[in-house]
């Protein structure tokens, strides 16, 4: 029987355990987590990734605030305003949502915030400590660190002997998976749109890891007998049989028919997506607890 892993409980732990902690927090020390949401444009589905950041950090009972800034915004502007960020001793996590519009450097952007705030791990203080195993003082991506927490799920906290294959090279997911994985000992192969045969090496992976951004890349005879699948993207697309101009989301996998051959998958939606918010939360308490440790 397959298993298919449930992201929504998943998260629903941590997110509990994010909120004991907060309310330990300002117990003890009189102050909230603090969590900066930046946005700028006017980017629908960003909206509402970076409404759901926001809801859900309150929840978790910190203070959460969300800079929303025109299309037209300078690169001044916005370094400006994460400067004003880093500075506010009430701001533990700054996260400015990305894709950036075109004409703005996304890059100086991020490496701009302080990285004890940058609770999307991609600052290159946070990413150089993870490729270089220091697991304990930087921050880690909240995709990838949630996803990872799906891997442990089934296959415990070590990966020794089993290969594992990442489909993507991006900072914000892929590179980052790919030295969780590693550190956890299993052997890693990064897969992308220039490498000669991925059915082939994804058939090898008894770990698969798909975040590419194309609907239903990951067919069945993709899928090791019995390998675990965790499903990274999130893409709409028509969905006729629900009503003209109506869409459903589906993933880089086509789930119905890897389900069958897989020993674990992770749907979409349901699978990673609702642990990226959870991981988000948790660095901001972690960055807060630092701050006031
Ligand atoms: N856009 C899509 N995913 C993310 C994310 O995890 N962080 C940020 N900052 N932007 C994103």
């Amino acid at each position: 029987m397959t298993t298919v892993i449930d992201g929504k409980q998943a998260a629903a732990s941590v997110i509990e355990a994010v909120t004991a902690a907060a309310a330990a927090l300002e117990r003890d020390t009189g102050r909230r987590p603090g969590l900066a949401v930046v946005i700028v444009g006017n980017d629908p589905a960003s909206h509402a990734y970076v409404s759901s950041k926001s809801r859900m950090a309150k929840q978790c009972g910190f203070k959460s605030v969300q800079h929303t800034l025109a299309e037209e915004t300078s690169q001044e502007t916005l370094m400006a305003l994460v400067a004003e960020l880093n500075a506010d001793a009430e701001i533990d996590g700054v996260l400015v949502q990305l894709p950036l519009p075109r004409h703005l450097d996304s890059d100086a952007v991020i490496q701009s915030i302080l990285p004890e705030k940058d609770v999307d791990g991609l600052h290159v203080v946070n990413a150089g400590k993870l490729a270089t195993g220091d697991a304990e003082t930087g921050l880690v991506s909240c995709t990838p660190a949630g996803a990872m927490i799906l891997v442990r799920q089934i296959h415990g906290r070590d990966l020794s002997g089993l290969n594992a294959l990442v489909i993507g090279r991006s900072n914000l997911f892929g590179k980052p998976m790919a030295q969780l994985l590693l550190a956890a000992n299993a052997t890693v192969t990064i897969g992308h749109s220039k490498s000669r045969d991925l059915p082939a090496l994804a058939r090898n992976a008894d770990i698969l890891v798909a975040a590419v951004g194309r609907a239903e890349m990951v067919k069945a005879d993709w899928v090791k007998p019995g390998a675990t699948v965790i499903d990274v993207g999130i893409n709409r697309v028509p969905a006729p049989d629900k009503g003209e101009g109506k869409t459903r989301l589906v993933g880089d996998v086509a789930f119905a028919e890897c389900a069958p051959v897989a020993g674990a998958i992770s749907p979409v939606p349901g699978g990673v997506g609702p642990m990226t918010i959870a991981m988000l939360m948790a660095n901001t308490v972690i960055a807060a607890y630092r701050a006031n440790g």
